[in-house]
């Protein structure tokens, strides 16, 4: 199978392996999800266990497997509610007829029918049986059920089973599962044909040419909105300071190095109609850059600072460049709530998303905790605090809230 780009890259998907001489192709299936970048976590049923091993699915998923016997702590720390919230699809493969008729009658008797009830994302089904099972009434009823609940299916191919019959009711090749999550995924998003632009990271202003002054800003939460975005559809520019992270796949990105670069690239990638703000800005700049490296032995230099460009305020205001939804950030050490509220408005944005840094843990950590704050059309301003969370979780949020914003527009 050719292995094509990372067109799976930050989908996160929940493979369901039910009982069925097929599932050992199940394992295939996680290399070639993961190869185009998706994450994938599986649930093994006990049919599936009889089949192939915890072990062997974990090593190839690189995470946890979830199966029946998960104990009172595996609930605690990913119930399978979570199981499903953190998936954007749930694929069953191989589905068995049980497994099949377990989901059409809504029943939660084990880990897999559970998290699959619970589900709130699409569910796609890849039947695995015998022809003359798959041919049944029964069988052929509870797909029907499902077709008309919206679940997706990968039909079973034709040829030799391993019970030596012949017919249809072999597991899908993993070639035209792919093909079909792919697929799946390359439908328009919500925020299709928008623009956004995000800025991320520091920026560095030099003193010397070996010098600089700059802040402990890792760009991972910028980043993290920027992919976000773009997997809800949007074209996305990300301008970055200097990060140690990878260009996001399939995102313009632009790398610079001071905040006059920054505001420079920014404004050649207006107009758009969402901009993220989520670079730490350096505010102030060396008044003079010399030419050729401070030396010790010197006078001591004396360090003139000027007040460098605020990016966000200059994309907020007021004109028809203005794109529709600016969101800013804010790190706040104390008084976040009101420090915030006046950045809303001082500075013209529309959203700003403030997270506490007086513990000083947001700094190049994978978790944070923000509160949002929202402007209304008639200047009210809503508060909303969300939980501690991966940064990945809340770009995902926080693109969410971007699409339902411009839905309800
Ligand atoms: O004023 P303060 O730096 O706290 O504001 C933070 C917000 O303003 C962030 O969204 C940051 O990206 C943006 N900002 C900017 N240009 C600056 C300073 C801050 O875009 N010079």
């Amino acid at each position: 199978m050719e292995n094509s780009s990372f067109s799976l890259q930050g989908r996160r998907i929940l493979l369901v392996i039910s009982g069925g001489i097929a599932a050992y192709k199940s394992l295939d299936l996680i290399r070639r999800l993961k190869e185009r970048g998706a994450t994938v976590r599986c649930i093994l049923t006990k049919g599936g266990a009889e089949f192939v091993t915890p072990l062997s699915v974990s090593s190839l998923s690189g995470e946890k497997v979830y199966d029946d016997l998960f104990s009172l702590t595996d609930e605690h720390e990913m119930g399978h509610i979570r199981l499903t919230r953190t998936a954007d699809l749930a694929v069953v493969a191989p589905a068995s007829a049980n497994l099949i008729a377990r989901l059409a009658q809504g029943r939660a008797d084990d880990l897999a029918s559970t998290t699959l009830l619970a589900s709130d994302k699409p569910i796609l089904v890849v039947p695995a049986m015998n022809a003359k099972m798959w041919q049944s009434e029964a069988v052929q009823a509870n797909i029907a059920v499902l077709a008309a609940r919206g679940t997706m299916l990968v039909r079973p191919g034709t040829g030799e089973m391993a019970c030596g019959e012949v017919g249809e009711g072999r597991m899908a090749e993993v070639a035209e599962i792919v093909a079909d999550i792919e697929k799946y995924f390359a439908q328009p998003g919500p925020l299709s044909g928008r623009r956004a632009l995000v800025t991320s990271g520091p920026t560095h202003e030099p003193l010397d040419p070996v010098r600089f002054i700059g802040n402990r800003s890792s760009g991972k939460q910028g980043h993290a909105i920027a992919a976000a975005l773009a997997r809800e559809g949007a074209a996305v520019t990300l301008v970055t300071g200097p990060v140690a992270l990878p260009d996001p796949a399939g995102i313009r990105t632009i790398h610079v190095q001071t905040a006059r670069e920054m505001l420079e690239a920014c404004e050649a990638a207006l107009p758009a109609d969402i901009a993220v703000c989520a670079a730490a800005v350096a505010d102030w700049r060396p008044a003079e850059e010399s030419a050729q490296k401070l030396k010790k032995g010197a006078a001591e230099p004396a360090l003139r600072l000027v007040e460098n460009p605020d990016i966000l305020a200059m994309i907020a205001r007021e004109g028809n460049i203005r794109p529709r939804l600016v969101v800013g950030f804010a790190a706040e050490t104390e008084k976040a709530d009101e420090n915030a509220r006046r950045k809303l408005a001082g500075k013209n944005c529309d959203w700003i998303v403030v997270n506490d840094v007086s513990g000083g843990a947001v700094f190049d950590a994978d978790e944070n905790k923000v509160t949002l704050l929202a402007r209304d059309s008639a200047g009210k301003v809503v508060t909303e605090s969300w939980d501690a969370m991966p940064k990945d979780d809340v770009a995902r949020l926080l693109a969410a809230r971007v699409s339902d914003h411009f839905k309800a527009a």
